[in-house]
């Protein structure tokens, strides 16, 4: 399942292409900050306007832990780091986005406080209790496990710590058209319902605390107000981004984030 999810991630040459277009964006690639990449490197629906709601309620301070699952190519972790001032710790199963995350981090200077590494967020290679907080954004939807998920940033997050779960989920029945933005095939979708988290971490020792649901900033993300228009698809867009836009707009799917405090 993995590799076929990692073939559905894997790109070459990502810094180079994205350095490319922040250029085209008239960024200097050479003095490269933050505040640049958010429209560039974060892998989720309102991108790093997303991210700005959420750091606030990771109750993080300077120098605390936070590990960040299924990192992509590190842009909520960079941008958490820099707005808690807090020491991040991203994994990912994706080797290339292992690799671009490294040499982003670097080039805007926070390789010292900023780390990734190859792993699962359903075996995390830590020990109990070693973070005081954990994030997963937009990942959900690649885990069949979610028990065994909550569980595992359950485990490594210290009691009274935070855990940020951001995801696509199910609000309603219907099917969902593939090739999708996280999976190509049906198979290797696992969307689910808010009750599924919510079970699972009550199981994991997770009380709920804050939740956001974010379908107003979808339907923002997948129709810009100035493409506004009755036509049903917009030429040039990928079809992966067609069909998640078709499953905001006819309700199927939302993205919600719910946070939780680790007993
Ligand atoms: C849609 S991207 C989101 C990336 C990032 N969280 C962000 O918001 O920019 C989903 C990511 O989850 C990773 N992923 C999927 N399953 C995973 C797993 N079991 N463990 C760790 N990472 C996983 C993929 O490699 C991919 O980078």
């Amino acid at each position: 399942m993995s590799e076929t999810m990692q073939s559905h991630y894997a790109r070459t040459d990502l810094v180079e292409k994205l350095l490319d277009d922040l250029a085209k964006a008239g960024h200097d690639p050479k003095a490269l900050q933050v505040t640049d990449l958010g429209e560039f490197d974060e892998f989720h629906v309102g991108k790093r306007e997303a991210s700005t709601r959420l750091a606030p309620l990771l109750d993080l301070k300077q120098d605390d832990t936070l590990i960040d699952i299924g990192c992509g190519i590190g842009g909520p972790a960079r941008f958490f780091a820099e707005a808690t001032g807090a020491r991040v710790t991203g994994i990912d199963l994706t080797p290339d986005f292992i690799e671009a995350a490294t040499e982003l981090t670097r080039l805007v200077g926070l390789g010292e406080q900023v780390r990734f590494q190859l792993a699962s967020g359903t075996e995390i290679p830590f020990e109990d209790a070693r973070f005081d907080a954990a994030t997963l954004m937009h990942v959900g939807m690649n885990i069949e496990d979610k028990q065994t998920l909550l569980s595992e940033m359950a485990r490594v997050t210290r009691p009274g710590g935070r855990v940020l779960i951001y995801d696509l989920m199910r609000i309603a029945d219907g099917e969902l058209s593939f090739p999708m933005p996280w999976a190509s095939f049906a198979r290797f979708s696992f969307v689910d319902r808010e009750a599924v988290y919510l079970e699972a971490a009550a199981a994991a020792g997770l009380t709920p605390t804050e939740r956001i649901s974010f379908h107003e900033t979808a339907r923002r993300f997948f129709d810009p107000p100035q493409e506004n228009s009755p036509r049903s698809t917009t030429p040039g867009r990928p079809q992966r981004f067609e069909n998640a836009r078709q499953a905001v707009r006819t309700g199927i799917i939302s993205p919600i984030a719910r946070v939780f405090t680790r007993q």
